[in-house]
């Protein structure tokens, strides 16, 4: 975790990309999250702030069928705000992938690249 929480502290964007498995991250994408709850006791408990620099997040999920994303998009959500994400993209989401493959779905093709645009923005320059 040493090797991620270097990684996180000094990059500009993070994804959160997962399958939905039972409406939520996968288990394998929540036992990485709950290490994430390091950064949320500095920040409330301890009135610290270990992330310095503010980073811009985005989420993709897939389903096989087309039940609920919701809780799993919040619980995306939630770790990208733990990890000091400022601004997040819209959830970018291939669904259906039981019948339609997510390289094969267009629009979920045009989130991603999306992404790739709001993350290469810059940010206006601070006034003097
Ligand atoms: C344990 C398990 C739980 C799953 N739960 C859901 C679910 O709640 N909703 C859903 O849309 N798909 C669910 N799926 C399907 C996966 O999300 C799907 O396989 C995933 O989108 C990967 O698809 P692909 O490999 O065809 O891209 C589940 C799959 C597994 C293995």
């Amino acid at each position: 975790m040493q090797e991620v929480y270097r990684y996180i502290e000094e990059c500009d964007n993070i994804v959160i990309a997962s399958p939905i498995y039972y409406q939520e991250l996968t288990g394998q994408m929540l036992n990485i999250g709950s290490r994430f709850q390091t950064y949320f006791c500095a920040e409330y408990f301890r009135k610290e702030k270990p992330i310095k620099k503010e980073k811009k997040g985005a989420v993709i999920l897939v389903g096989g069928g087309n039940g609920k994303v919701e809780k799993a998009c919040d619980t995306a959500c939630d770790l990208l705000r733990h990890i000091h994400c400022s601004r997040i993209h819209d959830l970018v989401l291939s669904h259906n992938t039981d019948t339609l493959p997510a390289a094969e779905d267009a629009e979920a093709v045009m989130g991603v690249q999306d992404i790739a645009r709001f993350f290469n923005e810059r940010q206006p320059a601070m006034p003097t």
